[in-house]
C-alpha cells in the first residue's frame, strides 16, 4: 500500500474532485500520473453482475454463478454457509476483475409489500446483521470489497427516489440500524452505500447524523460511503455530509461544482481530502488482489444447490414428503420448466447454467411416469383451458406437484406489491387440482410473504422454495425426494391478510412522507405484542424428522450487564432421519421503563443430528442482548430486573424457559427538568429523595383543601391522577402564598439537589 498522505498531498484540486465521482457506470477516475488506478465495482449482492462495457448500464452482464438471493439465505440461519458463499463470490469477482461486490442489502423487512425484499434478509435486524457480517467478512477475506447497502431506512420501494421515512429515534436504533451496525462493527465492509430516500427529510446521500455522527464517529466505518446509483442531488452538500463517492459517472459537472466550492470556500478543502483518503485506501487495499484467476463454475452451482436445498422452508406437511419415487406424478405449473430463480432489477444475474426443474425430478423420481402442463399463464390473463388440463393429469396420476412462482409483475425492485396474493388464475388452479387430488403439493417462488388463506387447506404440502438460484431446480428435488432433510426456518413472518401486517396503515405514505407509525413493533415484534395470528411465525420450518430440547442451563444466574453470560440446551434428534435445527433464543425483560417488545431475537446456533443423536448448543448473550435505547440518555441502558430466556424451535414454540437477574452497571444521570412531572419525579430515584417531604405536604394540602383526610382513606388519589403528570412547577402554583417561594424556584432547589 503505498503512502496515501503523500499521493493526497501531490494531487491536484482537479483531480481529488475528479475521484470522488465515478469515471464511468461502474469505475472510479484513475490518476494515471500518480499511479492511482480505477476501482472496478458490480451488483451484488447475489452474484458478481460484471458488465463487459463499464461505460454502459446494460443489465446484460457475464457469465457469473446466480446464488439464491437474501430470503433464502436468511431462511438457512446458517452464517458458516454464507460464509462459504462469501467467498465463493469473492472468486467470481476475482476472476471476472471486480474489485467490490454491491451487496449484502441489510434493510429491515418493514412490509411483506416491499418489492425489493427478495434481496432482503429479515424482519429480525438480529439475524440479519449476524447473516451480513458473515457475508462480509468472508468476501473481504478474499481480498475483495463489499457495499453494505442501503443505509438506512430504505424499506420500501415505492417513491423510492424522493420519500421520507419518518422515524423515530429509538425505533431506527433498535430496528432500522442495528444490522448495519453489527456488520460495521464486526466486519468492516470496505464500503457503505447510502439509500435513495430520506430520513426524516433529508436524503441519506446528505446526512451527516447518519453518515459522519453514526456510522464513521460512533461504529468507526473505515471505508468510504458511495451513494446508490442517482442518489446525489447536491454533490457539495453530500460531500460535506460524508459522502466520500458518487456514482455513476461521468459528472464533469459535478466535479466542477465541487472544485468551485472549494475556492470560493464554500466547502472546506478538507473534507474533500477526507473523502479522497478514504477512497484511495478502498482503491489500493483492492489492487493488492490480482485479478483474473478463473473460478469454479461446477463447484459455485453445486455451493448454489446446497444453500438453496438449505434455506427452502417446508411450511406444510401432510404425511407426504418426502416423495417414495415411482408411480405418477403430474407436474404442473410453467416454473417446473422456466424457473423463477432470481429477482427482477439491478441485481439480475446472467448465470453460469440453470436447473431445471422438472428435468432435476426426473433424475431422482425412480422412474415415476412424469406429465407435464404448465397450469398458468405468463401474464395475468385467465385461462380455463390450462387449469381444465392441468386438472385432468392430477386426477390421473398418484401425486401432484405445483410448481407456481410469483409473477416479476407482481414482485420487483422498483416498485412495491399491491397485495400478498398469487395470481387469481394460479389460485384457482391450486384449487381446482386440490380438489381432484388430494395428495398435492404446492412449491413456492416467491422473494418475501404470500398469503395462502384461499387455497392452502386442500393442499398436503407446501414449500417455499424462494427465488432459489440457478442450482434451485435441483435443490426442490433435493428436498422433495429427502435427499436433502428441509432446516430452513421463516425469517419473516407470513401473515394471513395484509391487513394484519404492522405497518398497513402507515404503507406507503402520503404527501411524500411514510410515518414508521408502528415503531419498534415490525415482524413478530408486532404480532407477539397485539396477539395477532398469523400463518406461519418467525422462525417456522418443518423437517423430516423431530428434536426434543432439554437440560437448559445458563452460565449463571445473576450477572452484571457487562460480562453477560451464556445459555445452553440439549437438542436431541428424536426422529429416524439426519436433520438440521435452528436453536433460537429469544429474551423478554420481565419490567422496564420504556415498553418493550414481548420478545426479541438476540442468539442462534444451527446444529446438525444424526437420528438419536444429542448435542448441546450454547448460545452468547451480551450486553446488547438485554439493552435498549433510550432516547431520554442517547445511548444503550440497561436496568436492574429479571429477564427471561425463551429457547424455541420458532417464535411461537418455545420450549425452554430460564429466568436470570441483571444487575445494571450503568451510572445514569438524571432525566428530570424543570418541566418534570411529580410521576418522573417520583419515579427517579435521587428524584424520588428530595421530593418525597414536599409530595406528601402537598397531597396533605390537597386533602385539606377537598375537606378529606387522606389517612382515613376516603381521599381517592386515582381521581387525581392528571395531577402527576402536570410540570410540578404549575402544581406547586395551587399553593398560592402558601409556598416558602415562587414554584419554580422551589424546583431549581430540588433540581440543584439531584444534581449535586
Ligand atoms: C440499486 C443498488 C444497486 C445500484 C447499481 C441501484 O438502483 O438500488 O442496489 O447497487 O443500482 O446497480
Amino acid at each position: 500500500m503505498p503512502d496515501i498522505e503523500s499521493l493526497l498531498a501531490q494531487m491536484t484540486l482537479e483531480e481529488k474532485a475528479a475521484l470522488c465521482t465515478g469515471a464511468t457506470a461502474w469505475n472510479t477516475t484513475p490518476v494515471e500520473r500518480l499511479g492511482i488506478p480505477r476501482l472496478l465495482v458490480s451488483d451484488g449482492p447475489h452474484g458478481v453482475r460484471r458488465v463487459a462495457d463499464p461505460t454502459s448500464m446494460t443489465i446484460k452482464s457475464l457469465e457469473s454463478t446466480c446464488f439464491p438471493t437474501a430470503s433464502c439465505m436468511a431462511a438457512t440461519w446458517d452464517t458458516e454457509l454464507l460464509g462459504q458463499m462469501g467467498q465463493a463470490l469473492a472468486e467470481e469477482a476475482i476472476g471476472l476483475d471486480v474489485d467490490v461486490v454491491l451487496g449484502p442489502g441489510a434493510n429491515m423487512k418493514r412490509t411483506p409489500v416491499c418489492g425489493r425484499n427478495f434481496e432482503y434478509f429479515s424482519e429480525d435486524p438480529f439475524l440479519a446483521g449476524e447473516l451480513a457480517a458473515s457475508y462480509i467478512s468472508a468476501v473481504q477475506s478474499k481480498g475483495i470489497g463489499t457495499s453494505l447497502k442501503h443505509y438506512a431506512a430504505n424499506n420500501q420501494e415505492h417513491q423510492r427516489m424522493t420519500v421520507s421515512a419518518e422515524v423515530d429515534e429509538r425505533t431506527l436504533r433498535e430496528i432500522y440500524l442495528p444490522a448495519f451496525e453489527t456488520a460495521v462493527k464486526k466486519a468492516q465492509p470496505w464500503t457503505v452505500m447510502c439509500a435513495y430516500n430520506r430520513l426524516n427529510g433529508v436524503y441519506g446521500s446528505e446526512n451527516p447524523w447518519l453518515l459522519e455522527e453514526i456510522l464513521k464517529d460512533e461504529w468507526g466505518f473505515a471505508g468510504f460511503v458511495v451513494s446508490d446509483w442517482g442518489a446525489v442531488h447536491d454533490r457539495v452538500v453530500s460531500l460535506q455530509a460524508g459522502l466520500d463517492l458518487e456514482m455513476p459517472g461521468p459528472r464533469p459537472r459535478r466535479v466542477r461544482a465541487v472544485v468551485d466550492a472549494v475556492r470560493s470556500g464554500a466547502l472546506d478543502e478538507a473534507k474533500l481530502d477526507e473523502a479522497v483518503r478514504r477512497i484511495l485506501r478502498v482503491v489500493f487495499m483492492a489492487a493488492e488482489t490480482p485479478k483474473g484467476a478463473p473460478f469454479d463454475a461446477v463447484a459455485h452451482h453445486a455451493l448454489a444447490r446446497k444453500i438453496a436445498g438449505e434455506g427452502m422452508v417446508l411450511l406444510k406437511n401432510e404425511d407426504i414428503l418426502p416423495l417414495k419415487g415411482g408411480g405418477r406424478i403430474a407436474v404442473i405449473g410453467r416454473a417446473a420448466q422456466e424457473p423463477h430463480f432470481q429477482g427482477h432489477g439491478s441485481s439480475h444475474i446472467n448465470p453460469t447454467q440453470v436447473d431445471i426443474p422438472i428435468a432435476e425430478l426426473e433424475k431422482l423420481a425412480g422412474g415415476a411416469k412424469i406429465t407435464y402442463h404448465e397450469g398458468y399463464p405468463a401474464d395475468d390473463s385467465s385461462q380455463p383451458a390450462l387449469i381444465a388440463a392441468a386438472v385432468a393429469a392430477a386426477q390421473a396420476a398418484d401425486v401432484a406437484l405445483l410448481y407456481i412462482a410469483l409473477p416479476t409483475f407482481k414482485e420487483s425492485e422498483g416498485y412495491d406489491r399491491k397485495d400478498l396474493e398469487l395470481t387469481a388464475h394460479q389460485v384457482a388452479l391450486i384449487n381446482a387440482v386440490t380438489a381432484v387430488q388430494p395428495r398435492t403439493v404446492v412449491i413456492l417462488n416467491n422473494g418475501s410473504a404470500v398469503t395462502m388463506s384461499d387455497w392452502i387447506d386442500g393442499t398436503a404440502a407446501v414449500v417455499e422454495a424462494w427465488m432459489m438460484g440457478q442450482a434451485g431446480g435441483g435443490a426442490i428435488a433435493d428436498v422433495l425426494f429427502g435427499v436433502v432433510n428441509p432446516s430452513g426456518k421463516l425469517a419473516e413472518t407470513f401473515p394471513l391478510r395484509l391487513a394484519d401486517t404492522p405497518a398497513y396503515l402507515n404503507h406507503p405514505g402520503e404527501h411524500g412522507k411514510v410515518r414508521y407509525g408502528e415503531g419498534l413493533y415490525i415482524g413478530y415484534r408486532f404480532y407477539d405484542a397485539a396477539e395477532r395470528p398469523v400463518l406461519f411465525p418467525f422462525g417456522y420450518g418443518q423437517s423430516y424428522t423431530t428434536f426434543a430440547y432439554s437440560a437448559p442451563k445458563v452460565s449463571t444466574r445473576t450477572f452484571h450487564d457487562v460480562d453477560g453470560l451464556t445459555v445452553s440446551v440439549d437438542v436431541t434428534n428424536t426422529g429416524s432421519v439426519a436433520g438440521k435445527e435452528v436453536v433460537q433464543v429469544y429474551v423478554h425483560d420481565r419490567a422496564s421503563s420504556l415498553p418493550r417488545p414481548p420478545k426479541e431475537l438476540k442468539g442462534f446456533a444451527k446444529v446438525a443430528l444424526e437420528p438419536g443423536e444429542t448435542k448441546t448448543v450454547t448460545v452468547p448473550l451480551d450486553f446488547r442482548a438485554f439493552a435498549f435505547y433510550h432516547p431520554g440518555h442517547g445511548q444503550w441502558i440497561t436496568e436492574d430486573g429479571e429477564f427471561d430466556l425463551l429457547i424455541g424451535a420458532s417464535s411461537a414454540d418455545i420450549r425452554c424457559v430460564e429466568t436470570v437477574t441483571l444487575q445494571s452497571t450503568l451510572q445514569l444521570g438524571s432525566l428530570l427538568t424543570r418541566l418534570s412531572t411529580p410521576r418522573q419525579w417520583l419515579a427517579d430515584p435521587r428524584g424520588k429523595r428530595v421530593f418525597n417531604p414536599l409530595f406528601q405536604q402537598l397531597l396533605s394540602a390537597m386533602a385539606a383543601s377537598f375537606g378529606v383526610d387522606p389517612t382515613a382513606g376516603d381521599f381517592n388519589m386515582d381521581a387525581m391522577d392528571y395531577i402527576l403528570d402536570m410540570p410540578l412547577g404549575d402544581v406547586l402554583d395551587f399553593q398560592g402564598d402558601a409556598l416558602p417561594a415562587a414554584p419554580y424556584e422551589i424546583v431549581e432547589g430540588l433540581l440543584a439537589q439531584v444534581r449535586a
